[in-house]
């Protein structure tokens, strides 16, 4: 349970909001590639309660500015594409990537007064089909190299999906797992899948005996968690025989988590009430494929992202899925229909002066705690964890996303220590295929 003042400091993310003002310290994803063609229509976005307008120049690359042209106000993101940058449609004035205003052809001829004008104007980076965009002050800091922007084109892919609520309560839902034995269970007929589908099911679905009964019992399993440097590991244990099966997951500063099976789920504010969840998933030795995350996309199709289950459908919960099949009754393959009706109906923000968190919960409060303490560091005029400068160590063996059996015999954090050091802990597995 939080109080108000310390929910607001977590969740507001408006220019000058203590969250925001952190947020900004990281590169954030802008758009997918796929939003803006080279000589195609700018993209009007909104990003920490900002309105900006995201375009190609004529040699492709992505520029971002503030929306309004600072003549007289009009909409940029109707500007024409011509001249180097980006031309008002209104007076002509043209601006390129930087915000420089190259020309103002209604001014008397040799005029300089462009020389004066600037455009707010953030850095774009491009990698793995996201535009990624610095909104804070300074130097930018290095785009950091996580796994899946290390491997060939073609071996990620990246999707994103409109989400009506705080970023903070979506983020939250990757940082609890034990959501997923519930919210997310499926009973599955074993006897009709193939080996490798049962596998997969297995390996999907948890641990076998979720497979076929109402999800797990009573402290069946157990979730903790451990401070790092970026951020914080997560793990979910359940014994299963001799073994334990072992769910890692990485919660990155400020807005990412990595989660079991190597995807990242990065919740980047609109403003207050809205996020964009930007859904990455990669393969190391093959191209990723059609099934699955593709899928998604079938669900929240551009150019909205909107959901097709949404709030103002109900999610399309179907009760009588509800009792033969699934535990929520919202769609059997599309489970991220399943998190958003449990994160949107928390409320536009959640209130969480009204929670009650369990044990099962320390890992939320684990990661609010890391939250509150990098907002204080830029608070106070620290540079907080994870901005990386140094490209010696822009690389992550520490983060892990990752599931497996471990003997009994074997802590989950020496499971973890041992991933990390042999840089296995972020593998991908075949829920990212
Ligand atoms: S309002 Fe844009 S050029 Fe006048
Ligand atoms: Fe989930």
């Amino acid at each position: 349970m939080l109080t108000k003042e310390e929910n607001d400091l977590l969740t507001l993310v408006g220019p000058g909001k203590p969250a925001g003002e952190l947020i900004r310290r990281y590169w954030q994803p802008a758009a997918l590639s796929t939003e803006i063609a080279v000589g195609g229509a700018p993209l009007p976005i909104r990003l920490l309660g900002e309105d900006l307008v995201l375009f190609r120049d004529e040699q492709g690359r992505p520029g971002l500015l503030g929306i309004h042209c600072p003549h007289r106000g009009a909409d940029l993101s109707y500007g024409r594409l011509e001249d180097g940058g980006l031309r008002c449609i209104y007076h002509g004035w043209l601006f390129d990537t930087k915000g420089n205003c190259l020309e103002q052809p209604g001014e008397p001829a040799g005029s300089t007064f462009h020389e004066r004008i600037h455009q707010p104007s953030y850095p774009c980076e491009e990698r793995s089909g996201i535009i990624f965009a610095y909104l804070g002050p300074g130097e930018p800091p290095l785009l950091p190299s996580y796994a899946p922007f290390t491997v060939p084109d073609g071996h990620v892919i990246a999707t994103k999906l409109y989400s009506e609520c705080n970023y903070l309560q979506g983020n939250e839902g990757n940082i609890d797992l034990l959501h997923t034995s519930f919210l997310h269970y499926m009973r599955r007929d074993l006897a009709s899948l193939s080996p490798a589908e049962r596998q997969a099911a297995l390996e999907r679905y948890e641990a076998p005996e979720s497979l076929s009964g109402r999800g797990p019992s009573p402290g069946q399993e157990n979730v903790e968690a451990q401070l790092i440097p970026l951020g914080l590991r997560i793990c979910k244990t359940r014994h299963a025989g001799d073994d334990t099966y072992v769910r890692l997951a990485t919660y990155v500063l400020p807005n990412l988590t990595v989660i079991p099976g190597g995807g990242i789920n990065w919740h980047v504010p609109i403003d207050d009430t809205h996020h964009w969840k930007y859904i990455i998933s990669f393969n190391r030795e093959r191209p990723i494929g059609r099934n699955g995350n593709t899928q998604r996309n079938d669900w929240a199709p551009p150019p909205t992202y909107h959901p097709e289950p949404n709030r103002t459908n109900r999610y399309l919960q179907d009760r009588e899925s509800m009792r033969s099949v699934s535990y929520s009754g919202i769609h059997n393959t599309y489970f991220a229909a399943q998190d958003l009706c449990a994160t949107e109906t928390a409320g536009i923000i959640q209130d969480r002066t009204q929670e009650h968190l369990v044990g099962t919960d320390a890992p939320i409060a684990a990661a609010r705690t890391v939250l509150r303490a990098a907002i204080l560091d830029v608070q106070e005029g620290r540079e907080p964890p994870h901005v990386v400068r140094d490209p010696a160590k822009n690389q992550f063996p520490e983060i892990l996303g990752t599931y497996g059996m471990i003997p009994r015999s074997m802590t989950w954090k020496d499971y973890a220590k041992q991933l990390a050091e042999e840089g296995r802990g972020w593998d991908t597995h075949s829920t990212n295929n």
